[in-house]
């Protein structure tokens, strides 16, 4: 197994930060290759609940290394106060490796998070992290880099053009004042000690762990329907969720991914904006979301919260083509006497087997439901699959059968040892 990818088959917050703390333990290895402090990753380590935003799951083991690639984009303040905020569970973070290449989140870019969303008609409910005008100015190649940091003259430089850039549009088109160049200059060349001992060539590193035999773990961050280019655009977030992140963002070549392993909520949730065919409303959705603990890890807004919908699915596992699945939060299904699963859509009176692209049918189509009957019963501390009530079996080969991919993991509760592996 030289390198497994773990990608989200929804919307994000499908549980992924428990499945790869738990598959680290079979890795030498862990990468981050995607976005950036907008991630919430929450993992229980030791019994104790993390909130990890920037760090990979695997920085936990002292024996693992941990990568952050040249795909992800990084608040450096933010990196700063998670490594303390380890730090106070005697946690050390030495195990740390930094692409060089990696755009860092401007006090700017988060400004502009928040100017874009209040002044736009059509909000998109971001995070406000800063994440998507950082990788807008990546891709304009205004971006100021890790690597950057090192070459003063030419840093200060770049920054006065970009700043200069941006301080008109703040004053003109948003009247608001302008950032200083000598705060923010300073301010990069203090984090100078933070990054220097864990910056590396993550490519070449990467490489020589392959060519070592070890084994790789990728752990993507948010979900295949929030990808720039798959998701329900515009209401996505600004990188690629899906398999090909990867590639392109720690630059793995894509014949040394073996295992693709997509993480499935048991029903479905979302935060920010856009359109979900299955959302609920009501007390339903109030009981998953209280059950289920749905609220955000970054910015605790309550997630909107519906059934599990199976055209959705489908389209992720030919995007990503796992190999396997991961089904998660399938104790909280445990609450309810009828569970319902969306297996087609019906748009204006017709019958629609495929997720549509378009952003005013994903609104208006209404779901066709297969319904379950619930099992009702604590399955939270199950740890064989056969001991799981035959309704929970039953959805669960259901789910298989439609995509067509085999489940060999279930989660059954937040602790790693809550986990059932087939
Ligand atoms: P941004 O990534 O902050 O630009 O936000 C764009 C969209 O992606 C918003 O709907 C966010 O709520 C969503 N999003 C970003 N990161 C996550 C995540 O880690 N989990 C779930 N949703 C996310």
């Amino acid at each position: 197994m030289p390198a497994t990818v773990v990608i989200g088959a929804q919307w994000g917050d499908e549980g992924k930060g428990k499945i790869v703390h738990l598959l680290t333990q079979q890795s030498d290895a862990v990468v981050r290759f995607n976005g950036g402090c907008n991630a919430g990753h929450t993992v229980y380590h030791k019994g104790k609940k993390f909130k990890l935003h920037h760090l990979p799951s695997g920085i936990f083991y002292s024996d693992k290394l941990n990568i952050l690639g040249n795909g992800v984009v990084v608040d450096l303040g933010i990196l700063q106060e998670e490594i303390n905020y380890l730090k106070e569970s005697n946690i050390e973070v030495k195990n740390l490796k930094i692409s060089p290449l990696i755009n860092i989140i401007m006090p700017y870019h988060r400004l502009f998070d928040k100017v874009y969303e209040s002044e736009s008609k059509a909000t998109l409910g971001t995070t406000g992290r800063g994440v998507g005008p950082a990788y807008t100015d990546k891709v304009a190649r205004k971006g100021i880099r890790i690597i950057d940091l090192f070459s003063p003259g030419t840093l200060k430089e770049t920054l006065s053009i970009v700043l200069n850039e941006k301080n008109r549009i703040l004053s003109e088109i948003y009247h608001l004042p302008g950032k200083t160049l000598e705060l923010i200059y300073e301010e990069l060349l203090s984090y100078r000690e933070l990054v220097l001992p864990f910056v590396e060539d993550t490519v070449e590193l990467i490489w020589e762990l392959l060519g070592a035999g070890k084994r790789l773990l990728f752990e993507g961050a948010q979900g295949t329907f929030l990808d720039i280019d798959f998701g329900t655009y515009p209401y996505v977030t600004s990188s690629h969720t899906t398999v090909g992140g990867a590639c392109i963002g720690a630059g793995i070549p894509p014949s040394k991914i073996d295992k693709i392993i997509g993480v499935v909520k048991a029903y479905t949730t979302r935060v920010g904006e856009g359109p979900f065919p299955t959302e609920l409303k009501g007390k339903e959705e109030e009981k998953l979301r209280e059950v289920g603990g749905e609220f955000g890890t970054t910015t605790g807004r309550p997630r909107r919260c519906g059934w599990l919908d199976i055209v959705m699915l489908k389209l992720a596992c030919k995007i990503n083509e796992f190999t396997e699945l991961a089904l998660t939060k399938l104790d909280v299904l445990s609450s309810f006497s009828l569970i319902k699963v969306a297996t087609t859509y019906i748009c204006e009176e017709k019958l629609l087997e495929k997720w549509p692209y378009d952003l005013k049918t994903q609104k208006t189509i209404k779901p066709v439901y297969r319904e379950f009957e619930g099992w009702e019963k604590d399955i939270s501390d199950v740890e064989n699959f056969s001991k799981l009530p035959k309704q929970a079996q039953e959805f669960i080969f259901f789910l298989e059968e439609e995509l067509q991919t085999k489940i060999t993991i279930i989660s059954v509760g937040p602790q790693r040892e809550q986990t059932i592996i087939r």
